[in-house]
């Protein structure tokens, strides 16, 4: 049974990102999550229409982060070291940042958003600009054999119909096969408070516990899991076909263990956690708004998904952030979703006239606080919210 937690109000598409002028007709959904206490999953109430979301004018690019272009290259050499290099398929390929370390000769690439499966094609590889669906999987098994390696990042958890999903992974992988994805790990989100982890994108939340749940419905099983730290903390998951080659380590149970210790499967987790989260908005607005009276200006660092639920949910427009710098050009001139913030390049807007950034890329904060040592020699401060709501210098933020 699905039990709604939390309500983040009405939100918009996440990466739409608005021309000026032309904002008439935005879309808006209400933000709704759930707890289904039979597979203990939390993910929308109701979701989001995919095309909605992923299409021709899709603008996040995973190369547009130096911790992601890193983090893909050591994946892709974890998996040569740790598994037989053969036919690998990535599904959710985007710019491919983690394929383009694979030979294209026997390599498949899947990417909904046109505008991004033509930036693989370039590069050589067979990519097909269609969603993971059944037809889909029919005609690639039918042209290219089943699958040694099947790779996913961020992608899984797009997917409503997630056990749709893994039944097609299923027929797409070969019976002694690996099937590799990550995604953002549900009890970080919980330990960190970064409800804005939740956006239209996200229609899951995944729990090992949860995964272990859902896969075995697919005849498919969990051998080992791995924690990276990109996206505010992910699971490498690690799957086989049920009765498969690879032996069980005790990552999973470890994990797992841990995870229910930890409430995974309580609904009070849960509101406690949506407790939590109004707690947050209330402090994030008294913050912003005491900076704001003493004069300040206050800026976004990062025109993120994440930004763009936590400004909806609470409220946040130009009258508290006069603009959110980020470094993807299609997102610079254009407004932010739903809230309308102008959108400029950081060459542009970060300059010595900002007093406070929020960071809207939080989990980035290695990667800028290094980048912006001349912002926080100054005396410019950093706002989050992760993991309580707070003024930062860098020296004490959220690990990445
Ligand atoms: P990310 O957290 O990956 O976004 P999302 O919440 O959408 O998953 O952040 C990526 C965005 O942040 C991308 O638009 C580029 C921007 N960014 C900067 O503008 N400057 C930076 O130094 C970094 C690391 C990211």
């Amino acid at each position: 049974m699905k039990t709604k937690f939390l309500d983040l109000g009405k939100q918009p598409i996440a990466n739409a990102f608005l021309t000026p002028g032309k904002c008439e007709d935005e879309f808006f959904y209400d933000l709704e999550v759930g707890f289904d206490s039979d597979t203990c999953l939390v993910s929308h109430m109701n979701f989001v229409d995919p095309p909605l979301m992923f299409n021709d004018e899709y603008v996040y690019h995973t190369s547009s982060s130096q911790t992601m272009v890193d983090h893909f290259d050591m994946t892709s050499q974890i998996i040569k070291n740790r598994f037989r290099e053969g036919s690998i398929l990535e599904i959710g390929s985007n710019d491919g940042t983690f394929i383009r370390n694979f030979s294209p000769a026997t390599s498949v690439a899947i990417e909904p958003c046109k505008n991004f499966a033509k930036i693989t094609v370039e590069m050589g590889y067979a990519t097909y600009p269609r969603f993971w669906d059944y037809d889909l999987v029919k005609e690639i098994v039918g042209r290219h054999e089943r699958f040694d390696i099947i790779y996913s990042a961020n992608c899984m958890c797009h997917i409503p119909n997630i056990e749709e999903a893994f039944n097609n992974v299923y027929y797409a992988l070969a019976d002694d096969g690996v099937f590799i994805f990550e995604d953002p790990s549900l009890l970080e989100m919980l330990e960190r408070n970064s409800y804005d982890q939740i956006y239209d994108e996200h229609a899951h939340v995944f729990s090992v516990t949860s995964l272990r749940s859902l896969l075995n419905k697919a005849n498919l099983e969990i051998f080992s899991i791995e924690k990276t730290p990109v996206h505010g903390g992910s699971n490498r998951v690690y799957v086989q076909k049920s009765g498969g080659p690879h032996p069980h380590d005790d990552s999973v149970e470890l994990e797992i263990k841990h995870e229910v210790d930890n409430g995974v499967c309580k609904l009070k987790t849960y509101t406690d956690f949506a407790s939590r989260v109004e707690k947050s908005k209330t402090q994030l607005l008294e913050l912003l708004r005491d900076i704001k009276d003493g004069g300040n200006k206050i800026i976004s660092y990062g025109a993120t998904s994440k930004s763009t639920s936590v400004f909806n949910y609470c409220e946040i427009g130009p009258d508290l952030i006069d603009y959110i710098t980020d470094t993807t050009p299609d997102k610079q001139g254009k407004l932010s979703p739903g809230v309308h913030i102008p959108v400029i390049s950081p060459e542009e807007g970060f300059d010595d006239s900002v007093d406070y950034a929020f960071l809207g890329a939080w989990n980035y904060l290695e990667e800028i606080t290094k980048k912006e040592s001349k912002f926080l020699r100054r005396g410019g401060q950093f706002i989050t919210h992760v993991p309580e709501v707070r003024v930062c210098r860098g020296e004490t933020a959220p690990t990445t």
